[in-house]
């Protein structure tokens, strides 16, 4: 997970977020829904967006996963976490890290979105707070930096 290696012992039940929240200590990644609907729990699972709460740990053994954390890189925050403060997509930030990760997925698909494109590549996070226009102005901020 976000390059390290965590060889964990885990009940098989244990969904892939109680194991990086409650048995690594990750705990960027959030449960909102428990059930597939809020994207609040996203990682990178090889690349792949995945809802995490719905999602077996075992499943992912021997996977690449990224979440929220793996994103910056020593101090220095990923260009998608700038913009979003900078454009005011975050407010209580609970979906901040499942809009990250989507928004990333995203911008690895398809580097230069439309705004439709990005609503639709969003679509699967929800947001309570911001209204989504600042998400939205960030990750076409990014996709559009030189
Ligand atoms: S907590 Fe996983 S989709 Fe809502
Ligand atoms: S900033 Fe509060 S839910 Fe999105």
């Amino acid at each position: 997970m976000n390059g390290i290696s965590y060889p964990v012992e885990l009940d098989p039940a244990t969904s892939l977020l109680a194991a990086v929240r409650d048995v690594v200590g990750l705990t960027g990644s959030k449960e909102g829904c428990d059930d597939s609907e809020c994207g609040a729990c996203m990682m990178l699972l090889d690349g792949k967006p995945v809802n995490s709460c719905s999602y077996l740990a075992l499943q992912a053994e021997g996977s690449e996963i990224t979440t929220v954390e793996g994103l910056a890189s020593d101090d220095t925050l990923a260009p998608l976490q700038a913009a979003f403060l900078e454009q005011g997509g975050v407010q209580c930030g609970f979906c901040t890290p499942g809009m990250l990760i989507s928004a990333t997925a995203l911008l690895q698909a398809n580097p230069h979105p439309t705004e439709d494109e990005v609503r639709i590549g969003l679509s699967g996070n929800l947001c309570r707070c911001t209204g989504y226009d600042g998400i939205v102005k960030a990750v076409l901020a990014v996709a559009e930096a030189p």
